[in-house]
């Protein structure tokens, strides 16, 4: 195997065919040298999981197992190429649903073993890491990343490719946690992130004050629960004494007290650290507020975020996470790889 791994390491040109299924997007892409995305297809089962107020595992399963052969194909497709042309497969095997990660790490492996070819096992929070070398050709480590997804709320340093080392987390929920349960309590439909962002447009963002969380201590931790349950309580609060509460007005302070927050955390990582070029990734980095959020320290610091179709969960961020590890000399994994759901970086 070593012999292979190096001449892949080595060649000019890699073809990396990649899979995502950590949750409720079925996707599929061809990256050339870990930039050129020659294909991206997603099919996104948002319309399904809808009508349940947010991803039903089980639901999420079987319609990756239906959908991937298609995906994949189209994939292939779309890249004018054959299986042929592919150097390496490449993988999430985490964080995410087990079932979920589980159906595109068999296929994946499926893939693997019958055209003999490598696979790459990726972990889904380097592959919202990688979206940025995707979008920004001149983009290289070091950086310090502000990872914001449903699932995590994290800054991570970005030493080098494939060398992290994860500074700051979040002690509850996730950052599009909370935008999905405030989306809930103003009735917003799953997704809540985007619908959140589109009716914050309507309101004043000062109208309500939530408290910062954390504060005082020496830390660039995050915490979202305590701003998620007052946004509920006042909700909650006002419904019962049927006053009336703008929603728009509660999105908006909402929206306002999380970006600021991640923003802050991240600007005074970035000054005690000396680190001069941010980058954003994961699905909340496509929230125009938290984008905006950096115009003003433009100045200071160098600002990258993904295009917005890589922003949410791709699978050509995969591949461009597969390509740096197959650059490194990474070994391809084993045939009896497994999913792993708690997967940290
Ligand atoms: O990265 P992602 O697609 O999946 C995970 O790895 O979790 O992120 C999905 C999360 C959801 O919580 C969604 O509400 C949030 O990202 N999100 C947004 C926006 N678009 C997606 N949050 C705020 N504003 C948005 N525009
Ligand atoms: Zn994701």
């Amino acid at each position: 195997m070593t012999d292979s791994v190096n001449r892949l390491k080595d060649k000019e040109d890699i073809l990396v065919l990649a899979i995502e299924t950590s949750c409720d997007e079925t996707a599929a892409s061809v990256v050339r040298n870990g930039r050129e995305v020659l294909s991206s297809v997603i099919y996104s089962q948002i319309d399904i999981h809808k009508e349940f107020g947010g991803v039903v595992p089980e639901i999420a399963s079987r319609n990756h197992v239906e959908k991937l052969p298609y995906i994949v194909r189209n994939a292939l497709l779309e890249a004018k190429l054959t299986f042929d042309d592919i150097d390496a497969f490449a993988v999430t095997y985490g964080p995410g649903l087990v079932g979920a990660l589980l159906t595109g790490v068999s296929y994946a492996k499926t893939l693997a073993y019958c055209l003999n070819k490598p696979l790459y096992a990726i972990n889904h929070m380097e592959g919202h890491i990688s979206a940025n070398y995707i979008s920004h050709m001149d983009l290289e480590p070091p950086f310090l990343c502000l990872l914001a997804s449903g699932g995590h709320s994290n800054i991570i340093h970005v030493r080098n490719y494939c060398d992290y080392e994860v500074i700051a987390s979040s002690r509850d929920d996730a950052v599009g946690e909370a935008f999905d349960k405030v989306a809930r309590v103003i009735g917003l439909e799953y997704p809540g992130g985007p619908n959140v962002e589109k009716l914050a447009r309507n309101g004043n963002a000062d109208a309500f004050h939530f408290p910062r969380p954390l504060r005082g201590e020496e830390t660039y931790d995050f915490s979202f629960s305590g701003i998620k349950t007052a946004v509920i309580n006042l909700v909650r609060n006002a419904e019962s004494r049927r006053e009336p509460v703008d929603r728009a007005d509660v999105a908006a302070s909402f929206q306002k007290c999380a970006v600021t927050y991640l923003r802050d955390n991240l600007i005074r990582a970035a000054r005690d650290r000396n680190e001069k070029v941010l980058v954003l990734g994961g699905g909340v980095s496509a929230n125009g507020a938290l984008r905006d959020s950096f115009e003003d320290h433009k100045d200071e610091f160098r600002i990258y975020y993904p295009e917005l179709r890589y922003c949410t969960d791709n699978a050509a961020m995969i591949a461009s996470a597969a390509y740096y590890r197959i650059r490194n000399g990474d070994s391809p994994s084993e045939l009896t790889l497994n999913a792993d759901p708690g997967l940290e970086i």
